[in-house]
């Protein structure tokens, strides 16, 4: 009889449920999606209870496409980092979630890092720096500005973790996703004590925390039997999506290097030991036992590509396709043109929230198809840029795993090969992402694989890229100016940044 496993992955605009049989085929996968509330620049809210009801939507989709739902042995979860969950005594929510992209916990983090002795105090207790989209800025925000809701917390939540909460009863999370707290040592793949009691926070609302491979409970039997499922179907820790996701490439040790290029990038790979942490790049557990996880997240990769092109449509409709061959017709370098892609800020390899974007070198000899080319050419300097800093933290970085929306179209992945001068490969499920990823943690916690290296030797190789080396000293020439951009022109876009807030504050008339 086949068997099946369910991932379920609760990203940031929409919940992905996918079935994966015992050879590793993707049977059935839906996806229902739920907005963000913004109610002030800068903030990024959702309502856990939209998560739940688009969980249910799909996973009952996927169950109804699968011959045999009682065949079903376990379900594996994924999601989006960093976001805030709070629960009263009742476990009921206190108010909507605050997600990894909410900026307004930028001066609680400097309290925080001012706390913990400076960067090297933090780095020495959490080894990370504290980014703004951490969950542990948000709980002193809600200490500053919502004292009563504050006082209501008894329970603190990842996204993915408050799902299995409403599937087993259980308040537990996973080492990956519990290194985005900012409250966690991820060294010693536990809380920090220490951090806690700086801080003031109440360990008793944090959840317990299992390696990804564990099961953390059964889905509860009213729900199970309502679904169709096994009376006691298993729940797994599964993995925060960045880092599950990047074990969906297959990449959970040092090389090959995983670059996803999604709205975001994330450039990451996985490590025996954990790193000697600088600050400059985020430090998880990684999904294996005794593995841990390096990664440069940029914020404006493919979502560089799709600003321009909503920017160009307003003159005309702009087929996908079209921009490729638009950039194709370019010749490699852009002319000299270069972009520097920090639409909306900066998380790696620069810190700087009022990072902007620019297109340095115009001249009247650049036109549409160099502003393209430029652009994907400064979104892949910068993913090369991230890479030297895993290089230079030691991750080997000779070939390149790629993944993302982006990487399937085979301009992108020769590109990327190109501008890295190295070789791109793809592999099954990595379409698939965080959920695949919550497959292959779950399947090694069923024993479908003795463990996660047995899981992620079954992915299969399904494109191998090259570079034309004929063009690395073009692409190398092209990163050493690249690299030095930031430097001249951070400054003047933090002049900028102060010029556009001062306007802000002046009065309508
Ligand atoms: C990782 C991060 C994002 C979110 C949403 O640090 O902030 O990747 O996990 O996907």
């Amino acid at each position: 009889m086949e068997r099946y496993l369910l991932g379920i992955d609760i990203g940031t605009s929409a919940c992905k449920v996918i079935a994966v049989d015992s050879h590793g085929h993707v049977v059935a996968k839906a996806l229902a999606g739920y907005p963000i509330v913004s109610l002030q620049p800068g903030w990024a809210e959702q309502d856990p209870e939209d998560w739940w009801q688009a969980t249910v939507k799909a996973v009952r989709e996927v169950l109804a496409a699968l011959p045999d739902r009682r065949a079903v042995g376990g379900i594996g979860l994924s999601g989006q980092m960093h976001g805030l969950s709070v629960l009263d005594h009742n476990d009921r929510v206190i108010r909507p979630a605050i997600l990894w992209c909410d900026q307004r916990a930028a001066p609680q983090c400097a309290e925080i890092t001012a706390r913990a002795g400076g960067l090297k105090g933090l780095l020495e207790l959490i080894q990370n720096r504290m980014l703004p989209g951490f969950t542990a800025g948000k709980l002193l925000w809600m200490r500053e500005h919502e004292p009563d809701l504050f006082a209501r917390i008894r329970r603190m939540l990842n996204p993915k973790d408050y799902l299995r909460h409403r599937l087993t009863g259980e308040h537990i999370t996973d080492v990956s996703d519990a290194s985005g707290t900012g409250l966690f040592n991820v060294r010693e793949r536990t809380w920090s004590q220490p951090l806690l009691s700086l801080l003031d926070l109440s360990p008793s609302w944090l959840p317990s925390v299992v390696e990804s491979t564990e099961r953390t409970g059964f889905v509860r039997a009213e729900l199970a039997e309502a679904w169709g499922l096994p009376a006691a179907t298993p729940v797994f820790g599964g993995g925060g999506d960045s880092v599950i996701q990047t074990t969906s490439m297959g990449v959970i040790d040092s090389g090959p290097l995983g670059v996803t290029i999604g709205t975001a990038g994330i450039v990451a790979g996985g490590m025996r030991a954990c790193p000697v942490p600088t600050g400059a790049l985020q430090i998880s557990c990684g999904n294996a036992p005794g593995r841990w996880h390096v990664m440069g997240v940029t914020l404006s990769a493919g979502g560089a590509f799709e600003w321009l092109r909503g920017a160009l449509r307003e003159i005309g409709s702009l087929e996908f396709s079209k921009m490729i061959e638009l950039a194709r017709s370019a010749a490699p370098g852009a002319n000299g043109l270069l972009f520097l892609p920090y639409l909306l800020g900066e998380r790696c390899p620069h810190v700087a929230a009022d990072g902007r974007a620019a297109w340095i070198g115009l001249t009247t000899l650049h036109g549409t198809t160099h502003l393209v080319r430029s652009v994907m050419e400064g979104v892949l300097l910068n993913v090369r840029t991230i890479a030297a800093l895993c290089e230079a933290s030691g991750l080997a970085c000779d070939e390149v795993r790629a993944s993302g929306g982006a990487t399937a179209e085979p301009f992108w992945l020769s590109l990327l090969a190109d501008v890295l001068q190295r070789e791109v490969t793809t592999v099954t499920g990595a379409a698939e992402g965080g959920a695949y990823g919550a497959v292959l943690a779950a399947g090694v916690g069923s024993q479908w694989w003795s463990s996660l290296d047995e899981a992620v030797g079954t992915l299969r190789i399904t494109e191998r890229v090259s570079p034309d080396t004929t063009l690395g000293p073009l692409y190398q020439a092209r990163f050493n100016t690249f690299r030095t951009l930031y430097d001249t022109l951070g400054p003047v876009f933090a002049q900028i940044a102060a010029e556009a807030a001062a306007v802000a504050r002046q009065p309508i008339i």
